[in-house]
């Protein structure tokens, strides 16, 4: 599904990837875990092509498709969504127009027609209470507000109404409670844990991989992957630390 080869990026002129290679099968969940700075962030942004992250080596497609011939919103349209570390706030926008917009605007990149008012209110009622989100939380402005955890699980409800082939998730567990972090890991094994979809997540702790098992876990420490192996790794850095296990 997600081939990634060789991957060198670079931000604000500075070498953070520096030829990375991943191979991520439907049905898979990958974590990749890693000290700060190691260029985690830097992988989700430059495969979603955030401005200011260049690709100065490598490939990566999706089923196929260069990504990095594609715009940002015609990566979107092919089925990638990107989870981010730090959801930003659009006052004045309400958070159903927000989705009802992304959504057909991803439909119509596929040559798709829009979903009536009707067919969108169905498929977000549905996809909040997965997230035991009220729905009267998404008709106030896009995060603004929102606590933490509120800004994850309305995240998690656009990734289920985009539906997307593969999700790169930044770091949702952070600032997230007890509470929190158990419905959004239920709730991306409800929307992703499918035979035709995979997940990529980025975190630095074990506890999410507690709701959302692994099949492969990644360190990635300066720029590449240094170490893969199964769920066991993920414990095995938590208890040692990234600079015994994967020294
Ligand atoms: N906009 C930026 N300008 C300059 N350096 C940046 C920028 N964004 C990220 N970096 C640097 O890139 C490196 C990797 O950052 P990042 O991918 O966010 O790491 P991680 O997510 O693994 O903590 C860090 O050294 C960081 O300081
Ligand atoms: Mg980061």
């Amino acid at each position: 599904m997600l081939e990634i080869q060789n991957l060198q990026a670079t931000v604000a002129d500075k070498p953070i990837l520096k030829g990375l290679s991943l191979t991520i099968n439907a049905g898979e969940i990958h974590a990749i875990m890693g000290p700060n700075g190691a260029g985690k962030s830097t992988l989700g942004y430059t495969l979603g092509g955030r401005p200011g992250y260049e690709v100065t080596g490598g490939t990566a497609t999706l089923d196929g498709a260069d990504l990095f011939e594609l715009e940002p919103h015609e990566r979107a349209a092919a089925g990638l969504f990107l989870g981010f570390q730090y959801p930003v706030e659009i006052p004045g926008v309400s958070f159903v127009q927000f989705l009802r917009e992304s959504a057909n605007a991803q439909r119509k990149g596929r040559g798709e027609a829009p979903l009536s008012g009707g067919e969108f209110l169905k498929l977000a009622k549905e996809k909040a209470g997965l997230l035991r989100m009220d729905m009267d939380m998404l008709k106030r402005p896009v995060n603004v507000g929102f606590s933490g955890g509120e800004k994850k699980r309305a995240e998690m409800v656009q990734m289920g109404i985009l539906d997307p082939k593969i999700a790169i998730l930044d770091e949702t567990d952070s600032g997230l409670d007890i509470d929190a972090l158990r419905i959004c890991g239920e709730g991306i094994n409800a929307i992703m844990r499918k035979p035709d979809k995979a997940v990529l997540l980025i975190t630095h702790y074990q506890r999410l991989l507690d709701y959302v098992k692994p099949d492969f876990v990644h360190v990635l420490a300066g720029g590449r992957i240094v170490k893969s192996g199964g769920p066991e790794l993920a414990l095995e850095l938590e208890e040692h630390g990234y600079e015994a296990v994967a020294a």
